[in-house]
C-alpha cells in the first residue's frame, strides 16, 4: 500500500487540490439537480403546481444549463478522481466499522454519478443500449446523488472546511499527517514523514528500511504540476462544454461541434426529432377531412383547417425547446388558445388536455395548466416561420406555448380538451 501510495503521489493529488475540484463539481451536481427537476415537474406536475410562462426562454435556458452544466460534470469528475485515486490503497483498507460505511458510501457516489452522467449522456443523442427506462432511472439517481453528496460532505466537512481557502494548507508539507490518513495514528518522526509525503505509512521491517533509504533521495520530478493539472482541467471543461452549448445558446452556434442537434438544420429551419413517419400519422394528419375538436363537458366544436385560418392570427416568436437541450427560436402563427378556449366556455382556470392524431406514444396526450391556456402567448400553429406549417413540424395544426418542453408541444392535434375535475 505504502508502495502504491508512495508512486501515486504527485503535487495535484493534494486535500486541497480534492476540495477545489470537489466545490465545482458540487456546484454543477446542484444546478443538473435543480434543473432536472424543473424539467421533470414541467412534465409531471403536481396538482397544486403552477409555472411561470414568461420569460419565454425558461426552458430553453433551464435545460440548455442542465445539459452544460452535466456535460462539465465529465472533465470535473475524472479529475476528482485522479486526485483521489490513491486512497484506493488505504492500509488497512477497513478501520472500523464507519470508516467501512464511509468507503462503500464514496464507492456509491463514484458508481451512481459514471451511470448518471453517461445515461444522461447518451439520452442526449437519443440512443438507449440499456433495458431500463431512461428517465425513471435518472430522476431516482437524482435524487441518490443528492443524498449522497449531502452524506459525503458532511464526512469530509473537516478537510473541506480546513482547504477551502488557499492558505488554509494547500502545500502537500503543509499538511498534518491525519489530513492525508483520515485519522489513522501515525506513532514516530519516521511514519509522520512518509504519511506526509506519500499518504501512508512505511511498512515495517527491512522493506520499510530499504523504503526510509529510498525516501532519503529526492523522488524523480513528478511529471503533473498542479498549475498544470489545473489547466489541463480548465481547457477540458471548456472544450466540452463550448463546442456543445452552442445547440442552445445561439453566439455559441458556430462552435457547436458535439451537439446533436445543429441550429436551422431541419425542415423550416427547426430541428425535428419525432417525424411524422415515426409517429405514423402521414395519412391521418394529410387527410382531407381532418378537424380540431374542442371540448368543454358536453360542448364540443371542430374546425377544419380553414376555420382555423379564418380566425383572427396572431405572431409569436418562442423557441422549440427540447428536453435533450437543443433549442431553436422560430415564428409561429395561429389562433390563440384563449380564444378557442373561450369558445367552448371553459373556465379561466381550467387545465386542458391535448390529444395528437398519434396512436401510441407517451407524449400522445399531455395536458396544460391554466397558466399556459391563458398565456396570449399560446397557440394552435398553423404556420412556422412564415409557411404552412410542415408535416413534419405538426400539421395540420400543433400546439406552442412559452416556457414548456418539446415534447409538451404536442404535434398533429386532433383534440383539446377542458379537464373537468
Ligand atoms: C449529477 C448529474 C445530474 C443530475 C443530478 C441530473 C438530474 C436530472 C433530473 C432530476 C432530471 C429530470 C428527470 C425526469 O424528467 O424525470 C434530468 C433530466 C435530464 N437530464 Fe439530467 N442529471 C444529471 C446529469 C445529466 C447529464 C450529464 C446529462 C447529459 C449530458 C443529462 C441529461 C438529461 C436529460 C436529456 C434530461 C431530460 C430527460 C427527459 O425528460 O426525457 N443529465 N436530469
Amino acid at each position: 500500500m505504502y508502495e502504491a501510495r508512495r508512486a501515486l503521489a504527485s503535487p495535484a493529488r493534494t486535500p486541497r487540490m480534492a476540495v477545489v475540484i470537489g466545490r465545482l463539481l458540487g456546484v454543477a451536481f446542484v444546478v443538473c439537480f435543480g434543473t432536472g427537476l424543473y424539467s421533470h415537474f414541467l412534465q409531471e406536475p403536481l396538482p397544486w403546481m403552477r409555472f411561470p410562462t414568461r420569460p419565454a426562454l425558461l426552458y430553453q435556458v433551464s435545460q440548455g444549463t442542465h445539459i452544460v452544466a452535466g456535460i462539465a460534470c465529465f472533465p470535473l469528475l475524472l479529475a476528482k478522481l485522479y486526485i483521489v485515486f490513491p486512497d484506493l490503497f488505504q492500509h488497512p483498507p477497513v478501520r472500523s466499522f464507519l470508516h467501512l460505511l464511509e468507503r462503500a458510501s464514496i464507492a456509491l457516489f463514484v458508481g451512481a454519478s459514471l451511470v448518471q452522467i453517461t445515461i444522461g449522456l447518451l439520452n442526449t443523442y437519443q440512443w438507449y443500449p440499456w433495458p431500463f427506462p431512461f428517465r425513471q432511472v435518472h430522476y431516482a439517481l437524482g435524487w441518490v446523488l443528492v443524498g449522497l453528496l449531502v452524506l459525503h460532505i458532511g464526512i469530509k466537512l473537516p478537510i473541506i472546511a480546513r482547504f477551502w481557502s488557499a492558505r488554509g494548507g494547500a502545500e502537500p508539507g503543509a499538511a498534518d499527517a491525519t489530513d492525508v490518513t483520515d485519522g489513522a495514528d501515525v506513532t514516530d518522526a519516521a511514519d509522520a514523514e512518509a504519511v506526509r509525503l506519500w499518504g501512508s505509512r512505511r511498512p515495517s521491517g527491512v522493506t520499510g528500511r530499504l523504503l526510509a533509504y529510498i525516501d532519503a533521495t529526492p523522488p524523480a520530478r513528478s511529471t503533473v504540476s498542479r498549475r498544470g493539472f489545473l489547466t489541463t482541467v480548465g481547457i477540458a471543461s471548456a472544450a466540452a462544454v463550448g463546442l456543445t452549448a452552442g445547440q442552445t445558446f445561439a453566439p455559441l452556434d458556430a462552435l457547436n461541434v458535439f451537439g446533436p442537434r445543429k441550429k436551422g438544420v431541419g425542415q423550416q429551419g427547426v430541428p425535428v426529432n419525432r417525424t411524422a413517419e415515426m409517429a405514423r400519422v402521414t395519412a391521418s394528419a394529410t387527410a382531407a377531412g381532418w378537424a380540431l375538436t374542442l371540448a368543454n363537458g358536453g360542448v364540443e366544436r371542430s374546425f377544419s383547417r380553414a376555420e382555423l385560418e379564418a380566425m383572427p392570427q396572431t405572431e409569436v416568436e418562442l423557441p422549440i425547446a427540447c428536453v435533450e437541450g437543443w433549442s431553436q427560436l422560430a415564428v409561429w402563427r395561429g389562433v390563440r388558445l384563449m380564444d378557442l378556449a373561450d369558445l367552448v366556455g371553459a373556465d379561466a382556470d381550467a387545465s386542458f388536455r391535448l390529444t395528437s392524431l398519434e396512436q401510441r406514444g407517451s407524449f400522445r396526450q399531455t395536458e396544460m395548466g391554466p397558466e399556459y391556456v391563458r398565456e396570449p402567448l399560446t397557440l394552435v400553429a398553423l404556420e412556422l416561420n412564415g409557411e404552412t406549417l410542415d408535416l413534419q413540424h405538426g400539421y395540420p395544426a400543433r400546439m406552442i406555448a412559452p416556457g414548456r418542453p418539446g415534447v409538451l408541444q404536442t404535434k398533429w392535434l386532433s383534440r383539446i380538451e377542458a379537464i373537468t375535475a
